[in-house]
């Protein structure tokens, strides 16, 4: 029989609003603690925040049952058996993970803890994490069995959160002691037994009753590392693909059937290899740095990810190149952009390799119409319009009278864009798709120039080759 937990959730960002919600879609009792009250009133109010799938409806399935919403962590503390730190760990400028929230969450748990509790660490966080929150409890007066450090990354992505959290390829648990693994072990149980999946009010995703979830338990530092690790290889997958592409456009050849061949070898795999304009968001880059760090904190000589990096700064560099190689001048160019961005289906666009690429399109002298279907608001806020700025309507009003179209987020509305109408609009029918979001035959049919990544340039019937530069 399936015993409900009370978990404490502290941070209401990305990891914690939707770790929060889908334990108690699971059936535990949760109290999600942020310190921010404008955010804790919202979320009391039934605003989800953050463009999530799935995330509106469980918010108002479970807002005044299974999950409330406080900014009391000694309450929060005090009432439950297992407390999970989501707080944020941003980079420092020396590229470390800054652990100051962390440590502060740490520090105000030591100070109501009345009773045993597993702590867990959710937030990425470099290896010997889980040591230092131990000592800050025990520096704080708490006795050592009063309380037990457990690591239990998260693996979600934004846009497809909930469903990663409830239909995850794994469930990593780094615990230390047998009592601690057993709470963690009993707070999944809903998904590793597979009883989530039988319920009829379910969300649907690629685990079932009879492919549940595996769970992996670890060394409280083997579950620290595997994230790190995780993030890092997924960093260099992409990095890989996109130096390929780079001697693909060298060699004339199609990246897009070199990643399948490649991807078709199990061993390799076929996702994380599309080839395009870098990595960004709030995780890829943030966790390189943070893991280089580590490494080299330890002595360890892990330059590969100093290249993933290189690899990933120079995309964003070749694509404005590209761009250049299409339009001769850039200065006073007029151009449409799509996606802001860092990846589709969210609104988030930190470390947004599109909006660097709008920047560096901006001090080149062009002049940018930009369409987003959920982050122009965000990006206002960073980047005001100007003169050389516009916000536009939608797609069309963004490419009318521009010299080109260029693609920088892959959202799927996108990839379904009516080109003759497109077409009409634009004052050069030149497509640069960072993305690789368009068979190239279906653009130049529609009398397009289309340049895109890892991919010849194509050009309809009436159109002229590239001029070299050389
Ligand atoms: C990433 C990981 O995929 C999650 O497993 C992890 O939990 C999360 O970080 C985190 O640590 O919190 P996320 O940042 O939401 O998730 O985004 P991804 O879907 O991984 O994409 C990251 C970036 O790589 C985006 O800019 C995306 O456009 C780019 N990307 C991804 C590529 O350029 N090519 C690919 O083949 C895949």
């Amino acid at each position: 029989m399936k015993k409900d937990i009370s978990i404490a959730v502290v941070g209401s960002g990305y990891v914690g609003l939707v770790a929060a919600v889908c334990f108690a879609e699971m059936g535990h009792q949760v109290v999600c603690v942020d310190n921010d009250e404008r955010k804790v009133a919202a979320l009391q109010a039934g605003d989800s925040l953050i463009h999530e799938h799935y995330l509106p409806e469980l918010l108002a399935k479970h807002r005044n049952g299974h999950v409330r919403f406080t900014t009391d962590l000694a309450d929060a503390t005090r009432q439950c058996a297992a407390i999970f730190i989501a707080v944020g760990t941003p980079q420092s400028e020396t590229g470390d993970a800054d652990l100051s929230y962390v440590e502060a969450v740490a520090c105000e748990i030591a100070r109501s803890l009345d009773s045993y509790k597993v702590i867990v660490e959710k937030s990425t966080v470099p290896v010997y994490t889980n040591e230092w929150i131990s000592r800050a409890m025990e520096r704080n007066g708490v006795d050592r069995s009063l309380f037990d450090v457990v690591s239990n990354p998260e693996f979600l992505r934004e846009g497809t959160a909930v469903v990663d959290f409830l239909h995850p390829d794994r469930i990593v648990v780094g615990a230390d002691s047998e009592r601690a693994g057993a709470v963690l072990s009993e707070i999944y149980a809903p998904l590793t037994t597979g009883e989530y999946y039988e319920r009829a009010d379910s969300i649907a995703g690629c685990c079932s009753v009879s492919e549940p979830p595996p769970l992996l338990m670890t060394s409280t530092k083997s579950a620290e590392i595997i994230k790190h690790a995780s993030n890092a290889f997924l960093a260099l997958k992409i990095s890989f693909i996109n130096a390929v592409s780079n001697l693909c456009e060298a060699a004339n050849a199609n990246v897009e059937q070199v990643a399948r061949g490649m991807g078709l070898d199990t061993r390799i795999g076929p996702k994380f290899l599309r080839p395009g304009i870098g990595y960004g968001g709030s995780c890829f880059p943030k966790d390189v740095a943070a893991f280089r760090s580590v490494a080299e904190q330890m002595g360890i000589d892990f330059n590969l990810l100093s290249e993933v990096e290189k690899i990933n700064v120079q995309q964003k560099k070749r694509f404005v190149s590209k761009v250049r190689s299409a339009l001769w001048n850039l200065r006073g160019k007029k151009l449409a952009v799509l996606g802001l961005a860092f990846k589709g289906e969210t609104d988030d666009i930190r470390e947004s390799p599109a909006i660097e690429i709008v920047r560096m399109l901006m001090a080149e002298g062009c002049s940018i119409a930009a369409f987003d279907p959920a982050a122009m608001q965000r990006t206002e806020q960073i980047l005001p319009p100007s003169q050389h700025l516009r916000y536009a309507r939608d797609v069309y009003d963004a490419a009318s009278d521009a010299d080109a179209l260029l693609i920088l987020t892959d959202w799927p509305e996108f990839a379904n864009l009516d080109l003759k109408q497109l077409n009409q609009a634009l004052r050069y029918s030149i497509v640069i798709d960072g993305r690789n979001l368009y068979d190239p035959h279906v653009l130049t049919d529609h009398g397009f120039t289309y340049l895109s990544v890892g991919r010849p340039a194509a050009y309809p019937a009436r159109d002229h080759a590239p001029i070299s530069s050389r």
